[in-house]
């Protein structure tokens, strides 16, 4: 596990390598944010890592697509990330009951369905109740609600992704 210092000293390839996988299928975030090293603080590089992907008006929708349905297919066929797989069963989404897996269902197809976008929340703070009442209350929301919504809890996402990245360095 990587010192934050280990991280400033790395060149750009070897930072990408390190970093890629704090957005999801989006290591174009940690590239793009090398420049901006050194960083003082993990708060630091969150927030550049944050105003990278804030900047990137025209690869937003692409990062928000690269995430997966909560419970959805691609967890069905075991075909997630290490993080994705993590995230998920934190919030007890491996454990689902046939009607829970249904009621997921649903609602990830009404959701991509309206807004174009799978529902994005950061699953490892929120229990399995807390986001199917979440995915029920944000279904009537506005495209541009849920955009901004979807990019706060990505970022929220990448926040626990690299503090478990430094966490044993600190
Ligand atoms: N899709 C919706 N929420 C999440 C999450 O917390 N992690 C991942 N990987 N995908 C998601």
């Amino acid at each position: 596990m990587p010192t934050l210092d280990q991280l400033n000293a790395l060149d750009r390839a070897a930072f990408t390598a390190a970093l890629g996988h704090l957005f999801e299928h989006s290591p174009w975030v940690a590239d793009e944010t090398w420049p901006r090293r050194p960083f003082r603080d993990a708060a630091h590089l969150h927030a550049e890592l944050c105003a990278t992907m804030r900047s990137a008006a025209a690869r937003q929708l692409a990062l928000i697509r690269a995430h997966p349905d909560l419970a959805g297919r691609l967890a069905q066929q075991n075909s997630l990330t290490a993080e994705s797989i993590r995230e998920q069963a934190s919030a007890g989404l491996n454990r689902l009951t046939d009607d829970e897996l249904a009621e997921f269902q649903r609602l990830n197809t009404a959701y991509l369905a309206r807004f174009g976008f799978p529902f994005i929340i950061c699953a490892r703070l929120n229990a399995k109740s807390a986001i199917l009442a979440a995915m029920t209350a944000r279904l009537p929301q506005t495209p541009e609600h849920e955009f901004t919504i979807a990019l706060g809890e990505i970022e929220k996402i990448a926040h626990l992704r690299l503090n478990d990245l430094l966490e044993k360095a600190l």
